[in-house]
């Protein structure tokens, strides 16, 4: 067992777990390899959030089936993360090709199946840990700009729709001493920026203060430029996270994607948020008191169990209201196993896609709004890389996580540079020469 090939699906937790998978795989001497053709070992790290998800990856593991049986025979194949759980039945009954199953808390169990030679048959570990945070192994990253960073794994929030704590587990922290080894460590390699990762990202706790104070610790790291974080939940963004932003402006992004869901004070109570659409606008305006070019993105779900056309008029409504820069917006797609699954799907297929597209088509105006409101003012922005449509451009990021293209001139990755904005097409700006 030489190399290794890693697919990963779902959120950046996601990303930095193959990163810690990776690390594993090359302490114990495998190389990776670009393609599934070329690899001994294939994982597929997966995802479980909507059944879409689910749904790639029965497609993906027939399609590497069909490259196990044509060009590469010895292959072995490990399914990891989200979906362990869910298709160690199916799996157990229908794909006899698969060698592994390791849910997201036994990627420490590797080495052991690595080592036992010829992999085993069958190995499977789904079991959830209320400890295992992966402290001491630094995650195998590409070189790059941003370093994901977890800082929590879990969640106990249980949002009725949400296989995430089931799939995850408790909520738990790592410790700040080793959030602050790992990102000095990512700026040791060249990483000018870090995202720090967790379900409920504010619901960070240590014995020696909460996520603000992670921050502002952060924030003391020479080299960093910049911080971001996501997602936090609207119940636990405190007055201290806002004032962080205020204060470390715009070291800490301009930026946080804030998950509404819906603008329906029924629905979210059903959803159960604990918020209400009232506490949501008025957080909403607090933090754009205090810093008043915060771009604010969100998620949000239409359709969900006794959605009426009313309770969606309200999510349109809230929309208007709030103006987000941008928006993840999602069908409803009951997750066996949650609360919401055992409630009545009552929303027709069409209809959600109807107020789905309904819902985009807003939000897009909105994207183009907030962004050609940029046009004529000076952003600061930091240099990712060559503009994939012309090599004589260049690309780049706001604080506020906006992507600029911009004239290559004499830039380099890494630098931070100030331009003016001259033009907006969709999600994109534009910096043209003045
Ligand atoms: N159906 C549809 N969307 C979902 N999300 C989470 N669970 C579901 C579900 N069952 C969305 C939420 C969340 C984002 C990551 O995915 O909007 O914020
Ligand atoms: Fe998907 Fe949620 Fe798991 Fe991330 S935590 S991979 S979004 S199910």
């Amino acid at each position: 067992m030489n190399t290794y090939y890693i697919e990963t699906y779902g959120c950046q937790m996601n990303v930095y777990d193959s990163e810690i998978i990776a690390a594993i795989l090359q302490s114990e001497g495998l190389e990776e390899v670009d393609t599934p053709e070329k690899a001994d070992l294939v994982l597929l790290n997966t995802c479980s959030v909507r059944d879409l998800a689910e749904q790639k990856i029965h497609t993906r593991l027939g399609q590497l089936r069909v490259i196990q049986e044509s060009t590469n025979p010895d292959m072995k194949m490990g399914v990891v993360g989200c979906m362990a759980q869910n298709l160690k039945k199916d799996i157990l009954r229908k794909k006899p090709y698969v060698n592994f199953i390791l849910g997201p808390d036994s990627y420490r169990h590797l080495p052991a199946i690595l080592k036992s030679g010829n992999i085993p048959k069958r190995v499977i570990d789904t079991r959830l840990s209320s400890l295992e945070l992966y402290d001491g192994l630094f995650p195998a990253r590409h070189e790059g700009i941003n370093a994901w960073i977890s800082i929590s794994r879990g969640c106990d929030k249980f949002c009725t729709y949400c296989i995430v704590p089931y799939t995850r587990g408790r909520e738990r922290s790592r410790k700040p001493e080793s959030i602050l080894e790992e990102a000095k460590r990512a700026v040791q390699k060249g990483f000018v920026e870090i995202t720090l990762l967790g379900q409920n990202v504010n619901s960070y706790r240590s014995s020696t203060g909460g996520f603000p104070n992670l921050l502002r610790q952060l924030a003391t790291i020479e080299g960093l430029l910049r911080i971001r974080y996501t997602s936090p939940h609207p119940q636990d963004v405190s007055d201290d996270l806002i004032a962080v932003h205020k204060d470390l402006n715009p070291r800490v992004c301009n930026h946080i994607h804030l998950p509404l869901q819906s603008g329906s004070n029924a629905v979210l109570n059903a959803m159960n948020r604990t918020y209400t659409r009232e506490h949501y606008l008025k957080l909403v305006e607090k933090i754009r008191t205090a810093v008043p070019d915060m771009a604010i993105t969100t998620d949000m779900i239409v359709g969900f169990p006794g959605e009426t056309e009313k309770d969606y008029e309200d999510t349109l409504d809230i929309m208007k209201q709030v103006r987000f820069d941008a928006a993840f917006m999602f069908k409803y797609s009951p997750r066996p196993g949650t609360k919401a699954a055992k409630m009545d799907d009552d929303v027709p297929d069409d209809e959600k896609s109807d107020r789905l597209n309904r819902l985009i088509r807003l939000q897009y105006e909105h994207t183009l709004e907030k962004n050609r409101f940029l046009i004529g003012k000076e952003v600061e922005i930091l240099v990712e890389k060559e503009s994939k449509k012309r090599s004589s451009d260049m690309m780049g990021r706001t604080s506020t996580n906006k992507i600029v293209v911009f004239p290559a001139l004499h830039y380099k990755p890494k630098d931070l540079i100030t331009r003016t904005i001259t033009d907006a097409q969709g999600v994109t700006l534009m910096s043209r020469e003045l």
